[in-house]
């Protein structure tokens, strides 16, 4: 009898889990929530080719897009799990795991994407990689997306526009704080359901990049986009420290060097397309663009910039200090 139940629970496990061969592929899951056409979805893909080209038959990344397997507030849980391998949340979604990470939240805190790779580059940036070690997240590199613009049902041009109007933003309170200096009303959403939210009216408006703008339609559903570059879009590429580590020694650093050469191709992409994509939106003739003067715009900084004292203690001054010098040969 004994004998005939294990081989009964032999036969069921065998049918729920398949057993591992030492021959089988190392399998990588590359959750995101963006598009396929956008800097994250092809730096992604691009990892994939790589992979499958150097360490084919050794390793294989599946990606996944589109939240299409994990929304973005629960990859990074997931990933602890085991269920994902990688993943490249925006750096605005860390909030739960380290306060550091906050620092790249902090409105018009940096001048453009240059004096970001020099913060990022240098070491408070790279120390910030491996913020999180304690709760077993390891970061394997930073990715460009861009620079937000805001998008709204009415034009935006001065602080006094936005009052009483609701923004979806990511799930951070440095976001939260800058909308509700200038008397805005910020709503933390994911970023799956940004779309039907401003279709049905649900809110008002959003912040994001040329390209997630353009990659999801936002700007069909926004009669306008004032172009502010107020905040940083930028994103975390992670993974487990314990899947890394588990890792052969002779496939680890192969990973690794494909991964970066992904993202310094993803981050080509991101340039070209804060460019491209913002003219596609403006050629779609389906929303005003608006373009800020130096006295408009200085308007915003006033009445965000206070955000940053308000976060001093969590980020450090001297992670902040790092940042705005970054800005110094812009
Ligand atoms: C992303 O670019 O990954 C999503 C950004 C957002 O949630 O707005």
């Amino acid at each position: 009898m004994r004998i005939i139940l294990s081989g009964l629970v032999l036969a069921a496990m065998t049918l729920v889990a398949p057993i591992a061969n030492a021959d089988d592929p190392i399998v990588i899951k590359f959750s995101h929530v963006v598009a396929e056409n956008t800097p994250k979805g092809q730096a992604a893909n691009k990892f994939k080719d790589l992979v499958a080209e150097r360490l084919g038959g050794k390793v294989v990344v599946e990606v996944y897009p589109n939240a299409q397997l994990y929304g973005d507030n629960k990859v990074i849980e997931a990933m602890l799990l085991g269920d994902v391998q990688i993943a490249a949340p925006a750096l605005s979604k860390f909030q739960k795991y380290t306060p550091e990470l906050q620092i790249y939240d902090l409105p018009f805190l940096f001048d453009n994407i240059e004096a970001v790779d020099r913060f990022q580059q240098g070491p408070a940036g790279q120390k910030m990689l491996t913020s999180m070690e304690d709760k077993g997240i390891l970061g394997l590199g930073y990715l460009h997306n861009g620079m937000k613009q805001l998008s709204a049902s009415k034009p935006i041009r001065v602080p006094a526009d936005v009052d009483g109007l609701k923004f979806r933003i990511m799930t951070s309170d440095v976001l939260a704080e800058q909308f509700e200096a200038v008397d805005a009303l910020p709503v933390k959403k994911p970023f799956s359901e940004v779309f039907t939210l401003l279709q049905t009216k649900a809110i008002d408006g959003q912040e994001n990049t040329w390209s997630n703008i353009y990659s999801k339609k936002f700007f069909e559903v926004q009669p306008y986009i004032t172009h502010t570059d107020h905040g940083l879009l930028d994103y975390l590429v992670i993974t487990s420290s314990e899947f890394w580590n588990s890792l052969p020694d002779d496939v680890r650093p192969e990973v690794k060097k494909a991964l970066d050469e992904a993202v310094a191709f993803g981050n080509k992409v991101a340039l070209d397309k804060a460019e491209s994509d913002k003219k596609l939106i403006a050629d779609s003739g389906r929303t005003e663009i608006i373009e800020l003067t130096p006295e408009e715009r200085k308007k915003w900084v006033e009445a965000m910039k206070p955000v940053w004292k308000k976060f001093e203690d969590d980020i450090g001054k001297e992670n902040i200090d790092a940042a705005t010098a970054s800005n110094a040969s812009s």
